[in-house]
């Protein structure tokens, strides 16, 4: 399993830390930048992130910025991208169950490191649905 990382200024050290979290569980990570904290443009970095999921280069991908919101409306342009961004457990659980967000979203200036972590491994651990919500998301997937 690949997982897609790309991350603004606002969104780095949140990444840093999943990042670390999601090595210890054995996930391979393919960090897209950026990589100091020098003030970037986070629609080039959640656009690479989200090419790299509806591309098959990655299984899923993560973003972040300061809030989560620029990053994952750049990350939702791409074609057969479904970025959530969640702010507690039962959103991610709800993300992946009925949205099967492929890209999951975070606010660096938002959510703490250790709810972030809990949040990640909710969406990681659930599991997509089907059934009414896959007619959704291939609805979505059509747009
Ligand atoms: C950058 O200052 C900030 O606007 C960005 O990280 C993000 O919060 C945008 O949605």
């Amino acid at each position: 399993m690949i997982i897609a990382v790309a991350s603004d200024h606002g969104g780095l050290e949140l990444k840093k830390a999943v990042k670390a979290h999601l090595a210890e569980r054995g996930y391979k990570i393919v960090d897209l930048g950026t990589d100091t904290p020098d003030s970037v443009d986070y629609p080039v970095y959640g656009k690479a992130c989200a090419e790299a999921v509806a591309g098959g280069k990655a299984d899923l991908g993560m973003v972040f910025c300061g809030t989560g919101i620029g990053i994952s409306i750049a990350a939702n342009k791409v074609k057969g991208v479904r970025c959530a961004l969640c702010t507690s457990v039962e959103m991610a659980r709800l993300a992946k169950q009925h949205n099967n967000a492929n890209v999951l979203a975070l606010g660096g200036r938002t959510t703490p490191a250790d709810l972030a972590i809990e949040i990640t491994d909710t969406w990681l651990d659930s599991e997509f649905e089907g059934g009414r919500h896959l007619r959704r998301t291939n609805m979505l997937d059509e747009m």
